[in-house]
């Protein structure tokens, strides 16, 4: 059995572009091992993951910047092939002699690329057109001798280069991105016929590395883990389990924010697999910290010290723990900016300031995987498919969703609300087309008629967005039929509404939550 330091490896050196996860998750799709360092790493890290090839990313900065991000020079003493992208190909290039001229604008979109010469990084590709995808201002303008053309494009001629004797290959363009026709081909031809590298990176070898390494970690020693029902935490939940069994305990706190009946699910969920979880119903004592604070901010810092006050003082019933498990994923470890392989504390699992006299070990069992690999993961070890394609829920839940004060009637109301909603987007399968979707109390109350009686009850807005990455977000233009039944059902089915609104905010300027 071999864990991940045997495999055949790609470095991706991140120089700043914003689709530098994408060409680590395109080399894994083809089933090779990849991770992303800054592009400052050190001779020695390097030395230490033993790449068979390196990626250059692209990134915002010219050449000619005052502190332009520089190419380390050891690199290419490496002897290790080489696929530099958009900025990475700029900045080899001009290392190496050639001239890389300033833009005045920027060349963005698809554009047709014409193949001149043959190159490994085309085998199988027996055409001499094809469309790329450009977002670049600078662009090579000459090439040192060692350089051949391999492709041009009508405003780029060095648009795909290759210096043979070196093992380099340059790409103007963005293989990684959808839009580039034949990219994937491109990446494969890099690291398997170029680097040589085997295709170990599949779900099955990663759970079983990841055991072994796992279990050389922790030996005998117990674990415990505070279990949301999120997929993170749920897949490193069952990662844990199949590798300790018993050693691990999972603590589930129900802070009286969650959705309607999710204590319940997690627990029908776990329910098969004979995990160790104790669930403690807090509701009263988070409901309580919470009273007669408005504030956002301070809703959530009530909320974060709270949950580590109950897990604390669990975690302190159980003997000779020596590890707290986290369900960070690989994007956490890199948004962080500590680079692979730095262990940081996810601040929104809300148990980053435990107390100085808890001493755990931290263990990350998914900090090497993006996102949609974790769920692959879960889905192999038995989680649910709607537990794992779930839409996020916040850290704070209902707490930044009930406006202003939290009290339990509101919870109450809103997570009734939330339900239908959710309900109703999954019966008209409209809930997987969004990336969030959920309900958010309006503390205000509106009149409403009933039959011949008036009411005056609350105020219930719906939220639901599209987004990649959460940073920005469009509001999901829902059919208005749809919208109907909605608000009818809850308007019946939830007597304290009395007005059910629909929030068309995109974000910037709003934010996803209200809150
Ligand atoms: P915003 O509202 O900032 O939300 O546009 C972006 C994403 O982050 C989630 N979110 C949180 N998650 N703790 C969390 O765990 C928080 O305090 C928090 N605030 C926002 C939000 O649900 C959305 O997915």
């Amino acid at each position: 059995m071999h864990t991940t330091a045997d495999i055949d490896k790609i470095i991706i050196l991140d120089f700043g572009s914003q689709y530098t996860q994408l060409i680590a998750k395109k080399i894994r799709s083809i089933g090779v091992c990849a991770h992303i360092y800054p592009f400052y790493v050190d001779l020695e890290t390097i030395n230490k993951y033993n790449p068979k090839g390196i990626v250059l990313s692209g990134g915002p900065a010219s050449v000619y910047d005052e502190d332009s991000y520089l190419l380390s020079p050891f690199l290419l003493e490496l002897k290790i092939p080489i696929l530099a992208i958009c900025y990475g190909m700029q900045l080899i290039v001009n290392y190496l002699g050639g001239e890389i001229t300033l833009a005045d604008k920027k060349e963005f979109g698809s554009t047709k690329l014409s193949v001149l010469n043959s190159s490994p990084l085309l085998e199988g590709l027996n055409i001499n057109e094809f469309n790329v995808w450009m977002s670049h201002s600078d662009h090579v303008t000459k090439l040192s001798d060692d350089f051949i053309i391999i492709a041009s494009t009508g405003n780029c001629p060095y648009a795909m280069v290759e210096n043979k004797s070196r093992n380099i290959f340059g790409l103007q363009f963005h293989p990684e991105v959808e839009h580039s026709e034949h990219g994937i081909t491109i990446l494969y031809n890099f690291v398997t016929n170029i680097c040589k590298c085997s295709k170990s990176w599949s779900f099955e070898n990663i759970i079983d590395n990841t055991i072994v390494e796992l279990k050389d970690k922790i030996g005998s020693e117990k674990v415990i883990l505070a279990l949301s029902g999120g997929v993170d935490s749920s897949v490193a939940a069952m990662l844990l389990n199949k590798t300790i069994g018993k050693q691990l305990t999972c603590i589930f706190i129900d802070n009286g924010l969650l959705r309607l009946k999710e204590a319940e699910n997690v627990k029908k969920a776990f329910e098969h697999f004979d995990l160790n979880i104790i669930y403690l119903d807090r509701s009263e004592l988070f409901l309580d910290a919470l009273k007669g604070i408005f504030d956002p901010e301070e809703k959530r810092k009530v909320i974060g010290h709270t949950f580590i006050e109950v897990f604390t003082q669990e975690a302190k019933k159980l003997s000779e723990v020596h590890w707290l498990a986290q369900g960070t994923i690989y994007s956490d470890i890199i948004e962080s900016g500590k680079g692979s392989h730095a262990k940081t504390i996810k601040s929104h699992h809300n148990v980053g300031g435990l107390p100085k006299d808890i001493d755990f070990k931290i263990i990350e069992p998914l900090s090497d995987l993006f996102k949609n690999e974790v769920r692959e993961i879960g889905l192999k070890l038995g989680l649910p498919n709607s537990m794992l394609y779930r839409h996020p829920f916040p850290g704070p839940g209902l707490g930044i969703r009930v406006l202003g004060e939290v009290r339990q009637e509101y919870c109450d109301i809103v997570r009734q609300a939330d339900n239908i909603f959710t309900q109703e987007l999954i019966n008209h399968g409209l809930y997987y087309d969004l990336n969030q979707a959920f309900v958010v109390f309006i503390p205000e109350k509106s009149v409403g008629v009933i039959g011949d009686n008036r009411r005056f009850n609350w105020i219930v807005s719906l939220r639901a967005v599209k987004t990649n990455d959460f940073m920005t977000a469009s509001w999901a233009g829902l059919p208005y039929d749809f919208l109907n039944r909605v608000s009818t059902r809850i308007i019946n089915e939830v007597p304290q509404i009395s007005r059910v609104l629909y929030d068309i905010s995109n974000k910037p300027p709003a934010t996803i939550e209200w809150e």
